[in-house]
């Protein structure tokens, strides 16, 4: 079969949607409480500012529309939701270079509509000749070689990822799923938000030449309207398309990837390419308020670290707080300081680390972590030792999408390459860059990460190992058991939070998907001691009263989040993709409709 013209007709009238229909479709009576009047008045998301997508028959949100009308199409010809995940993933390798690369790895969480739920791990894994010191110079400080550079790169993990979900749940051809990518990649017109990422990280892609002749015209950043051609990438991705795993992970690309490992002095070899695989690991399940929550488990910390925060905040009253208010900001950074303390300091790779995953979750853990929280003043962090016994002593970016189909299968996928770019190489005559996931690693314990996070022991470098994320692909069924909730973000350790706070808005507050989403966020992670909160999103009385309860206040802006929710209203799907950054979501039966001028 021509893959190029197989994939070609389905591409021409999604262009024609893409430029023709431009923003989101119209948009569905939202149903939940107002609870606008609860945002800060200078918040910059009022309600009603976005308006969801809705569908009765698929939908498709992430960080890029092409992405999302790739996988619409997928559900149009038939696809289930882990096919149109399969084509989504590879097209956001082309038209979200900057997090959605072919070169790093990421989390799969699947709820099919019979009722089964997996996890997907294929996250990158550290080289076999990574040693646990690697990012340390001769006097045992950290250097910057675990964030730029080869060395920083850890074995990417995303093609198998695809190859295992597709080989599991998946139903039409691979070839056909991985050809729209390659079509891509082939050359696109640069859009307002790609234009964006390029200039705002111009000085990171010239410091690469293969990376500059791809993302530059001679050093200056592509803009609006120019072409983004990656023939390079397009190779790779047919050869993917032809081969399946083996197109990456033997052969002609493991062997250009083994080759500028040793022109730049990294780890990555063709042995370490051929050993990698997705690995199926058991969901985290839990209960909140009635709703069962299913998310990912080590080596990505966000479900349990999610779970621990619900349940310690479970305990109290939420609904009859302020939205936003002291109260409800100073129970979640206390529940987020304490869970954050536990993540950092026990959970890795359950392959290398036992995990305490089981006990971190449970009711009974949160109620002794519950009991230390005072209602009036904040616990300084320094006062929060992790609280499941000692630790082990040895042992953003990154991008969402959510996808459901007609029959109720729901996957929720976040991948990342860590970085904006990763470690900034494009490997050449293969066209992707590499990660910087090394990063993720404790490379020197008690020594904040380029999320400042400081993690223990557990974490640290061993050949093979995989480092803890916070990455959190999220599935929430509603009492009855069916799917309510499918969510995601990136965010590096805001993710964890994020992800929270989406759930909560949903399920505690009722709020409706472009509500919930657009709603001002929080963020703490133990240490740094410090409350985060968006530019304008809590008013300056609670500011002020959180202040006088000890908080140490720190406003910030574009920090938390870029997430892409479905939520399912009386059996329709609605849909928003955060507005902060502007993806899209495309209901599938969208197309049916007349085209809105
Ligand atoms: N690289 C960010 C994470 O995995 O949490």
């Amino acid at each position: 079969m021509n893959l190029r013209r197989a994939a070609l007709v389905p591409i021409l009238p999604l262009m024609a949607l893409v430029m023709g229909r431009g923003g989101a479709a119209p948009a569905s009576a939202p149903v939940a409480p107002d609870t606008s009047r609860l945002f800060a008045p200078a918040w910059e998301y009022p309600r009603g500012s976005i308006a969801p997508v809705r569908s009765t028959a698929g939908m498709v949100v992430t960080t890029d529309r092409i992405a999302s009308e790739v996988g619409a199409e997928i559900l149009r010809r038939g696809g289930n939701a882990v096919d149109a995940a399969v084509a989504t993933h590879f097209a956001l390798a082309v038209v979200n270079p900057e997090a959605g690369n072919i070169g790093g790895g990421g989390f799969m969480v699947v709820r099919m509509a019979d009722g089964t739920t997996a996890a997907l791990d294929f996250r990158e894994m550290a080289p076999g000749r990574a040693t646990r010191d690697m990012f340390l110079d001769a006097a045992g400080n950290v250097t910057n070689r675990s964030t730029e550079g080869h060395l920083a790169a850890g074995v990417p993990g995303s093609v198998a990822g695809m190859w295992e979900a597709h080989k599991r749940f998946g139903r039409l051809p691979w070839a056909e799923l991985v050809a729209p990518a390659a079509n891509l990649a082939d050359g696109i017109v640069v859009h307002q938000r790609l234009a964006q990422s390029f200039y705002n990280n111009r000085k990171e892609l010239v410091k690469n030449a293969e990376t500059a002749r791809i993302f530059t015209r001679r050093g200056e950043p592509l803009r609006v309207g120019d072409r983004l051609v990656q023939t390079d990438l397009a190779e790779t991705l047919r050869r993917v398309a032809r081969n399946g795993r083996d197109g990456f992970y033997t052969g002609r690309t493991a062997e250009l990837v083994e080759a500028e490992m040793r022109r730049g002095g990294g780890l990555i070899t063709r042995e370490d390419m051929g050993r990698y695989k997705a690995l199926w690991r058991d969901p985290v399940r839990f209960r909140y308020r009635g709703h069962e929550v299913i998310s990912m488990p080590p080596p990505s910390s966000g479900g349990a670290t999610m779970a621990a925060m619900l349940k310690i905040l479970e305990g109290y009253d939420l609904r009859r707080m302020r939205f936003m208010g002291p109260d409800h900001a100073h129970l979640f950074a206390e529940a987020a300081r304490r869970a954050y303390a536990d993540r950092n300091a026990y959970l890795a790779d359950p392959d290398f680390v036992p995990q305490p995953t089981a006990r971190m979750i449970s009711d009974a853990y949160a109620a002794t972590r519950r009991a230390t929280i005072r209602r009036d003043r904040a616990t300084a962090s320094a006062q929060v030792a992790p609280g499941l016994g000692a630790p082990p002593t040895e042992g953003t970016e990154t991008t969402h999408y959510s996808i459901m189909d007609q029959r109720g299968n729901a996957v929720a996928v976040t991948t990342t390459i860590n970085s904006l770019y990763g470690n900034l190489v494009t490997v050449p005559g293969a066209g992707f860059l590499l990660n910087n996931e090394m990063d993720d690693f404790t490379s020197k314990p008690g020594v904040p990460n380029q999320f400042g996070l400081v993690q223990g022991a557990a974490n640290a470098i061993a050949p093979g190992k995989r480092m803890l994320s916070a990455m959190t692909p999220t599935i929430v069924l509603d009492p009855s058991g069916r799917v309510k909730l499918v969510t995601g973000t990136p965010g590096g350790s805001t993710i964890i939070t994020s992800i929270v706070q989406q759930v909560s808005n949903v399920v505690d507050f009722g709020m409706d998907v472009a509500t919930a989403t657009s709603a001002p966020r929080l963020h703490h992670q133990h240490l740094p001691d410090s409350l985060r909160f968006e530019r304008r999103g809590l008013d300056a009385a609670t500011v002020s009263r959180l202040r006088g309860m000890g908080h140490a206040m720190a406003e910030r802006q574009g920090f938390q989040g870029d997430v892409q929710s479905i939520v399912v209203t009386n059996g329709a799907m609605t849909a928003v993709a955060d507005p902060r950054r502007g993806g899209a979501a495309v209901g599938v039966a969208e197309v049916a409709r007349p085209v809105v001028q």
